[in-house]
């Protein structure tokens, strides 16, 4: 019978195609994909650790998952990703039943340290076979101290080698998909735990990645999202050594030789026209290595969508400057300015902390005026949460519980405020919409528009003969919609007759 997989994903994209990666990698080596946690031979947790609240609900789940080794003590428990790496010692110490923990830079090394689990513990059952043998008593259960331990932690590597990945590779079934094409994050912003547990920077080259494209462009997916930590800096340093290496470096070669600097918006412009991809999304920028040069990128590149994800963190130059960011909020307002000129109807989300240590009400205010000023389509908003290690760690966090509550709920009402006046702009419109898949109600359809919101078709007469999956002929096609109805967090449309893409 062939072995089970269970495998839960927290946290960012990056994790959830990481997850897609492992899984790929253990078919190719004969496991199957288990639907539920009892039926799998190998349990994996793909975590997160950007902020406590992410760990503390791996640990729980973990906490619930040992039980079932009670039923099933040959199943292999494992703890891979970022709280792998920088909860190593309390994973162990306070999850006695997991077998291993595997960093993100080990992931392409899965196959071989489950391997490797599995023969110590098959070496473990000869060890305790001979002893009871030697001891004539083979009723008695061993003393589990003699034992050699079984448990395997793999979170040394400084970076992921990305030219190395064993076969096998899987992929959520759909229209959307992700394609990692770059590691790890050399920023050191002084919250960010991801420099930490990714390890340094690294680039996929390039022709991997368009092969990749082709791929799946081949197996229908329309829609690619392009991952990285910061994506804008892919091209600094590939596996074989090569690469700008630095802002310096890639200031350099644009005066001289711009011709041969592959940096990331060299890469849109390669997939733009080189693959089929219909669109073409990316994620995360950091605002600083969001240069006018990527603005014009995006603006010739037919299959970039018109949306960019730009984390500004807080509106305070103060805050920002304590953060380590590099840049102050007149800079960022520029780019968006720019930005704005060149691709006016593009829309823009952000990620935002509140309760830094220091913020004042002031700090606060200032990022209220910023985010009037820019008018995010959308904002994910997070209280501040020290993370071990970090430089902001070592400060006093300073702003009370309950005020980074307030804050946050500030936040949140007026983001709303925002995106729904963003959508209402919409509302008569006729956009195109890529339609990903069934809406939450029998009939209905859910898609997205190029400006990433959103949009819920209803169900119609075909649609509730079709059942669930509504008419499936639309799944995958990009349709014509007129937009009916706005919310702050869903637009209503019908779709526009006889259109099609
Ligand atoms: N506390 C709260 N939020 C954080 N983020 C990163 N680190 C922390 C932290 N220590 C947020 C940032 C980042 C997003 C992915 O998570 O806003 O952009
Ligand atoms: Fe979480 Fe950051 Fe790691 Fe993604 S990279 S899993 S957000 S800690």
């Amino acid at each position: 019978m062939r072995k089970g997989v269970y495998l839960q994903t927290y946290g960012c994209q990056m994790n959830e195609r990481d997850s897609e990666e492992v899984l790929g990698m253990l078919t190719a080596q004969g496991y199957e994909i288990a639907e539920r946690p009892e039926a799998a031979d190998v349990i994996l947790l793909n975590t997160c650790s950007v902020r406590a609240h992410a760990e503390e609900r791996a640990f729980g789940k973990m906490g619930e998952l040992q039980q079932l080794k009670q039923t099933n003590p040959d199943l292999i428990l494992g703890i891979i990703g970022c709280m792998a790496k920088l909860q190593r010692e309390a994973i162990f110490k306070r999850l006695p039943q997991v077998d291993l923990i595997a960093g993100p830079a080990e992931l392409y090394d899965l196959p071989y340290l489950l391997a490797e689990v599995q023969e110590r513990k098959q070496r473990q059952i000869v060890a305790r076979g001979s002893r009871l043998e030697a001891l004539g008593k083979s009723d008695q259960p061993p003393a589990s101290s003699l034992e050699p331990s079984a448990k395997v932690m793999a979170v040394g590597r400084a970076f992921r080698p990305l030219d190395q990945k064993p076969n096998g590779d899987w992929r959520r079934p759909g229209v959307t998909a992700f394609v990692t094409i770059m590691e790890g994050c050399d920023k050191a912003c002084t919250y960010c735990i991801v420099p930490m547990t990714r390890g340094a920077e690294i680039s996929r080259p390039t022709e991997e990645i368009l092969d990749e494209i082709a791929g799946l462009a081949g197996l229908g997916y329309k829609e690619i999202t392009l991952l990285g930590q910061n994506v804008n800096s892919y091209g600094k340093r590939f596996p074989d050594g090569s690469g700008y290496r630095g802002p310096l470096g890639r200031l350099r070669l644009l005066e001289e030789n711009p011709e041969a600097l592959l940096d990331f918006p060299a890469l849109l412009r390669r997939i733009d026209g080189e693959s089929s991809v219909e669109r073409l999304r990316f994620t995360t920028s950091h605002p600083f290595d969001a240069t006018p040069r990527l603005f014009e990128a995006m603006r010739d590149c037919g299959s970039v969508c018109e949306w960019l994800h730009l984390p500004v963190q807080s509106g305070s130059n103060r805050i920002l400057r304590t953060m380590r960011r590099g840049y102050t909020c007149e800079a960022y307002l520029e780019k968006i300015e720019r930005l704005r000129r060149l691709i006016p109807d593009i829309s823009l989300s952000t990620d935002i902390i509140v309760g830094f240590p220091g913020e004042t009400e002031e700090d606060f205010e200032q990022t209220i005026s910023l985010m009037r000023e820019v008018e995010y389509d959308n904002a994910f908003l997070f209280k501040y949460s020290p993370r071990p290690g970090t430089d902001a760690a070592a400060w006093v966090d300073d702003v009370p519980r309950e005020v980074k509550e307030e804050r946050n709920q500030i936040l949140l009402t007026l983001q709303d405020e925002i995106s729904l006046k963003r959508h209402q702009r919409l509302e008569g419109q006729t956009v195109e919409v890529l339609i990903e898949g069934p809406g939450k109600h029998d009939g209905q359809l859910f898609g997205r528009t190029r400006g990433n919101h959103g949009v819920i078709l209803p169900a119609c007469p075909e649609a509730a003969e079709a059942g669930r999956e509504g008419p499936p002929s639309l799944i995958g096609e990009t349709i014509q919609v007129k937009i009916t109805k706005a919310t702050a967090h869903t637009l209503f449309g019908e779709r526009c007759n006889g259109s099609s893409h």
